[in-house]
């Protein structure tokens, strides 16, 4: 009866171990952000309308970076980074960037790696209430980057925001010049990332070499949504 009670009690033994021991993992982690179901809403903290850069130290210390280190940014950062591409700046709705008779065609999406308390995974911004939507979940940097013909800079950014434009919605009132205006539109948005980037002494890059239909699908975007920039960013 002794011999037999003894491989129970070690069996019972190992499993007050292993609730030990994940009890004290979770302790290891208190900053790990609780895991977010797709749908989900992260608030954005408000943007700060100052800094310590001027426009033109940015304009003049713009340039391409392409290597990151392996550090995480902060929410504020990305928040102010969504806002400096589509933040509504306007009771009436008008935005940081200008758009061709404010019919606004761009859709913007965060692709997150690492940013402290952000769940990794894919989000789209929402100007109207400054906050990221879940529509994907997991790191999906390494497929964006070699749907970008593994561009080294898509995988290393701790966020790689991506810009798609809807030419149907500029079309109804713009006919055959819609696509010109969406484009130069994905322009002014990018440009103004790049500087706030700078202003936040974060490096970016223009990302325009990529497979449209593979970036379109691992974006969760619709048909009409076309692809048009990606920007990792990360600290240089
Ligand atoms: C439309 C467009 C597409 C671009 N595509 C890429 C790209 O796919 N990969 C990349 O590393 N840089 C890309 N760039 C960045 C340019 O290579 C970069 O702006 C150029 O070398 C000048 O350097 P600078 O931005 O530091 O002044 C692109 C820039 C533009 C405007």
């Amino acid at each position: 009866m002794r011999n037999r009670l003894r491989p129970l009690t070690a069996v019972l033994f190992l499993f007050l171990l292993i609730i030990v021991g994940c009890t004290d993992m979770s302790r290891t982690h208190p900053a790990a952000p609780p895991p977010a179901a797709p749908g989900s809403t992260v608030a954005l903290p408000a943007p700060r309308l100052d800094s310590p850069m001027s426009v033109e130290q940015a304009l003049h210390q713009r340039r391409s970076v392409r290597t990151y280190q392996d550090v995480p940014l902060t929410v504020d950062e990305l928040s102010q980074l969504l806002w400096a591409a589509q933040g509504i700046t306007h009771p009436s709705g008008w935005r940081t960037a200008a758009s061709a008779g404010g019919l606004y065609p761009l859709e913007l999406l965060a692709v997150v790696g690492r940013v402290d308390g952000v769940e990794a995974g894919i989000y789209r911004y929402s100007p109207a209430d400054h906050s990221l939507t879940q529509i994907q979940t997991g790191d999906q940097r390494a497929a964006l980057s070699e749907a970008a013909l593994a561009q080294e800079s898509v995988a290393q950014g701790a966020v790689v925001l991506a810009l798609a434009g809807v030419y149907e919605r500029s079309s109804g009132r713009y006919g055959e010049r819609a696509p010109q205006y969406v484009h130069m539109e994905v322009g002014i948005a990018y440009q103004n990332v790049h500087l706030q980037a700078v202003a936040l002494g974060l490096g970016t890059v223009f990302i325009g070499a990529f497979h449209d239909d593979q970036v379109q699908s691992i974006l969760g975007l619709t048909d009409e949504e076309r692809p048009f920039c990606l920007m990792p960013v990360g600290r240089p």
